[in-house]
């Protein structure tokens, strides 16, 4: 099938079927501060890792019509910092609760259960749950006209400042993939689990004679 995207019926299809062809996409699970202390926490799938050095990542907050910028991008815009926290199997139903609509006063990290655990360089904790963290210094925010009226889309960058891996997730120095068996996700309500991974040689080394046999 072809069709057009900007078409919004244009795929004929009883769902958008835009995001499952973009998978798996990992999840930055955003905790930050407000700017009179209240924590924030929710995940975001539109989220990379973008280049390094300066490690730089990324998330993309498509706004409410009825509220111009989501939380996440509040805080983080206004005190300069956030953490994306890593989402593991185990933490996939608490994560996928925090998405939850709920006021800014609320702290979605007691309302999943959750608990944190302090920051090295950054205010905003990290969850403590979580097998891996990245302290992130607020950089800008790139707005995307969105095609609904009075809506952006705001990616935000920021450079990670602090990363915590836990022990658990580690094998003779190494991340073991299989220990930490991220959640990510898939098209529609799907998620998945990445549980196994595969390595190839170098690509230079595939091309026959790019590479010098060393004498
Ligand atoms: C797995 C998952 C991924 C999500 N990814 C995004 C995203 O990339 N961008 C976005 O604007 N909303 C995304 N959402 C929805 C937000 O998490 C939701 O709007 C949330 O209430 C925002 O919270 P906040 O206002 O506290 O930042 C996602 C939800 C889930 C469950």
């Amino acid at each position: 099938m072809f069709y057009d995207p900007r078409d919004p019926k244009g795929h004929g299809l009883p769902h958008d079927p835009f995001k499952s062809l973009i998978a798996p996409r990992p999840i930055g699970w955003i905790s930050t501060l407000s700017d009179d202390g209240k924590v924030n926490l929710a995940p975001y799938s539109f989220f990379n890792a973008v280049c390094y050095p300066p490690y730089i990542v990324m998330f993309s907050s498509s706004e409410l019509v009825d509220d111009p910028r989501k939380h996440s991008r509040r805080n983080a815009e206004d005190t300069g910092e956030f953490v994306c926290n890593l989402v593991s199997a185990e933490l996939t139903d608490a994560m996928h609760m925090t998405a939850a609509h709920v006021d800014r006063d609320v702290d979605e990290l007691a309302m999943a259960g959750l608990t944190t655990e302090p920051s090295v360089t950054v205010k905003p904790p990290r969850v403590r749950e979580s097998p891996a963290h990245l302290e992130c210094r607020y950089m800008q925010t790139v707005i995307l006209e969105s095609d609904t009226p009075g809506s952006t889309h705001g990616v935000v960058f920021g450079e990670v400042t602090g990363i915590h891996i836990s022990d658990t997730v580690m094998t003779d120095g190494l991340v073991d993939i299989t220990k930490l068996r991220p959640v990510a996700r898939l098209g529609y309500r799907d998620y998945t689990i990445v549980e196994d991974g595969f390595s190839k040689p170098s690509y230079d080394s595939m091309v026959p004679g790019l590479v010098k046999e060393s004498s």
